[in-house]
């Protein structure tokens, strides 16, 4: 993939992180979501790429833009052949709260090389590269903490993992908490939580628990650039779901899925835009005068360069995002 791909991808997510600000405590995720996504998918259209929408919206019937299969990008340009996954606004409830880790984040890889994960839940487990191929995503939580703890060079009190506040996650929680190590709770969006696992400055060791699956590969795409470590286990809840998993390809659907399973070969480009406040990016600032200050990080697995952009964008020079 051209490098340039990855900052006009990153011009894609600052679109639709302000486009879903202006939704941002107004207790309205579904206006929220739909105002990231059309400015998502106007945006795609700017880009020289041949585009396919692998993780989306939703399928053709029930989503009308950013669908599974959906072409996006001006082909005649004849620019790269890839797979896209998009999650316009990770964190549809966070926004209409106004809490805290919002972000619109997209993950692009060659054609054929991301898992086109059904929406079903899916256990995941991430690490940084210190730690990254010492841990099974089967191993014992206790083991995991003195895994990391070594790896990271700490205490195990001194370790974090960060675990998403949901009941079906109490006995993590209770085994973090046993070995004396340190859980730190949030609310919603994933996928900022498992990259902060990979990022030294977060102080944050280990990423666990159950999630979306489209989340995971959107997440493994962006671990891959920062050289950690994601395994995964899909969850089906029902035959349906077991069904989905077997036609994708998945003779066991509870199978132990790699980085590799989920991002395949050498090379990927993740981009999101901090919406809120979060561990990783700082969320849309309305700072007067109509300008608007937005957060992104944008990442490529073949260089592994980690860029922070922080823009400044002046509305009045973009009439599509002035809120009436
Ligand atoms: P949405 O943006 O679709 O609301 O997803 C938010 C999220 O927290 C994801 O980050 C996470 O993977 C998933 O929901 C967890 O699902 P659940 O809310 O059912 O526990």
């Amino acid at each position: 993939m051209e490098r340039e791909l990855a900052l006009e991808i990153v011009r894609v997510t600052e679109m639709a992180a302000l486009a879903s600000s202006h939704w941002m405590g107004r207790g309205k995720k579904n206006e929220a979501d739909g105002a990231a996504t059309s400015a998502m998918r106007a945006m795609f259209d700017t880009i020289n790429m041949r585009g396919t929408v692998v993780i989306g919206e939703g399928e053709l019937d029930e989503a009308p833009m950013l669908y599974i299969g959906e072409k996006l990008g001006n082909p005649d340009a004849g620019g790269p052949e890839v797979d896209i996954a998009v999650d316009p606004l990770e964190g549809t409830t966070i926004v209409a709260k106004g809490h805290n880790n919002a972000m619109s984040v997209i993950a692009v890889g060659d054609r054929g090389t991301l898992l086109h994960a059904p929406d079903m839940y899916m256990l995941k487990m991430a690490v940084g590269k210190r730690a990254a191929d010492k841990i099974s995503l089967f191993d014992p939580v206790d083991k995991m903490i003195e895994v990391v703890a070594e790896a990271n060079n700490k205490r195990i009190s001194d370790v974090t993992v960060i675990v998403q506040e949901r009941e079906r996650h109490q006995h993590i929680i209770d085994a973090v908490r046993d070995k004396g190590a340190r859980v730190k709770l949030f609310g919603d969006g994933d996928v900022g939580a498992a990259i902060a696992a990979c990022l030294p400055h977060t102080g944050i060791d280990l990423f666990l628990g159950i999630g979306g699956a489209p989340e995971g590969v959107i997440s493994a795409a962006a671990i891959k650039c920062l050289g950690g470590d994601m395994q995964a286990q899909l969850k089906p809840q029902n035959d349906a779901e077991r069904e989905r998993c077997i036609k994708m390809g998945l003779a066991d659907p509870e199978q132990l899925l790699t980085l590799n399973d989920m991002v395949k070969g050498e090379d990927a480009i993740f981009a999101a835009t901090g919406v809120s406040d979060g561990e990783l990016l700082q969320g849309v600032r309305y700072l007067g005068d109509d300008m608007v200050e937005t957060h992104s990080l944008v990442m490529r697995a073949q260089t592994k360069t980690i860029r922070f952009v922080r823009a400044l964008h002046n509305v009045e020079h973009k009439p599509n995002l002035l809120w009436k």
